[in-house]
């Protein structure tokens, strides 16, 4: 599709998507009204920029069906993301939406070098995170082989993708590490497995945990993007053969990015989804707090393309002034020689004060390493003093699907 059909067709598609929403969901309703503005006054894409924010803590509000636009009875599932505090929010599909979701995700595998007759192997959780159910569907819609394994029981993926021969992998970054040292365990070495590539998301990753898991695995590691209130995985997707970053797929949900404080759009900043063609429940602007810059599209040029997201909003750091985002540690502890990706960061406020301890296991074949070489690189490069813990292999908890990397015990003093 040439990008100016593909602007047309968007124009179009937010068209219905604000009518939608306004008849049929109350809150869209009301906030539009309470505006005075109506889905009639978007003649143009840059006009969306006037319309109201959605937030998370609104979707909480009208738990837990109260965003969907149609009669419950045409909602075919629901998903939930299990909030830390509180209520989960529910988001819920038509067979349509299910439809759509199993298309975008079958061409994110697709970008990410999958082919029919491929066998997937899925390590994400199966249930009412989107991660397992999402992969599941789009591979099956692919035409590969599914696996459909779900997270846990580390030794039996390791006796699975041995035995079926799968050469996609399906898995959150952190969960793979967990993958790559049970092989190690058992003496069978990972450079050795069928697998191709892997589509690792759900949670933040670097370019340096890319490159461990490439060379350890001797495989393309990609980089997949979503979120429930948007559609699940496979909202964007990094291609194979570039690897620079994420192509949106833009017919189906419309990306912006603002300043995170002022809501004002900008060139980079908070990303924000507007869905283009949800039946079961649209989101208008909604605010991701994941943080990125739009580019122009590469590998599939129509596309807009997404920075690799590696801080959010909310899990920003702000220790004594200075703004540190755990991706910064994951980058220096992977460049540091003799330490494994596996660390913490534990905050804690003994006097006062507070205090992060970058805990991180040695790697096995390291005897001794010093915490003093990532001590000084976090100074350097972050520019604030921590505490750094050197451990014993297999000491820290694993992941098995997304990755608590911070433990804040500030509270708790
Ligand atoms: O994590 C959907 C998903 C499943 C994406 C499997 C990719 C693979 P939620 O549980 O709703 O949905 O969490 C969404 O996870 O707002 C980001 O903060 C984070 N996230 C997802 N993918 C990435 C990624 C799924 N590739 C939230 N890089 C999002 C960084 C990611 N963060």
């Amino acid at each position: 599709m040439h990008v100016d059909e593909l602007r047309e067709l968007q124009l179009k598609r937010l068209q219905w998507t604000l009518h939608h929403a306004h008849r049929n969901v109350p809150f869209y309703r009301d906030k539009f009204d309470s505006l005075g503005i109506h889905p009639n006054d978007l003649k143009s894409l840059d006009d969306l920029r006037h319309f109201p924010f959605t937030t998370k803590d609104d979707l909480r509000a009208h738990y837990p069906f109260g965003m969907f636009a149609v009669p419950r009875e045409r909602i075919a599932r629901v998903h939930a993301s299990s909030g830390t505090t509180g209520r989960p929010t529910v988001v819920g599909y038509t067979r349509k939406d299910l439809d759509t979701w199993a298309e975008v995700m079958a061409r994110s595998i697709e970008a990410a070098g999958g082919r029919p007759g491929d066998v997937a192997h899925i390590a994400y959780g199966y249930g009412l995170f989107t991660g397992g159910l999402g992969a599941h569907y789009g591979a099956e819609r692919l035409g590969c082989t599914v696996v459909p394994v779900s997270g846990g029981m580390t030794p039996r993926q390791v006796q699975l993708i041995t035995d079926f021969q799968p050469s996609i992998i399906m898995v959150t970054p952190s969960y793979m590490l967990a993958i790559l040292d049970e092989f190690e365990a058992q003496g069978i070495d990972p450079r050795s497995t069928s697998l191709r590539v892997g589509l690792f998301g759900a949670e933040p990753w670097t370019e340096e945990m890319r490159r461990e898991i490439e060379e350890r695995f001797a495989i393309d590691a990609v980089d997949i993007y979503g979120l429930s209130e948007v559609m699940g995985p496979g909202v964007a997707q990094e291609c194979v053969e570039t690897k620079d970053g994420l192509h949106i797929w833009e017919d189906h949900f419309y990306p912006e990015t603002v300043d995170p404080f002022t809501g004002e759009v900008s060139d980079g900043g908070e990303l924000v989804f507007t869905s283009l063609t949800k039946q079961g429940m649209p989101v208008i602007r909604y605010r991701t707090r994941d943080l990125t810059t739009l580019m122009p599209g590469t590998a599939r040029p129509e596309f807009r393309r997404m920075r690799k997201v590696t801080g959010r909003t909310d899990d920003m750091i702000i220790l004594r002034g200075v703004n540190v985002f755990p991706t910064q540690i994951e980058e220096l502890v992977l460049r540091t020689a003799g330490l494994s990706p596996h660390f913490q960061l534990e905050l804690t406020r003994p006097e006062r004060l507070d205090v992060m301890t970058v805990r991180v296991e040695r790697r096995p074949d390291a005897a001794h390493p010093s915490p003093e070489p990532l001590r000084h690189a976090i100074k350097d490069v972050v520019g604030v003093t921590v505490a750094v813990e050197v451990v014993e292999p297999e000491t820290l908890e694993r992941s098995m699907g997304k990755l608590k990397r911070v433990i804040d015990k500030r509270d708790n003093q």
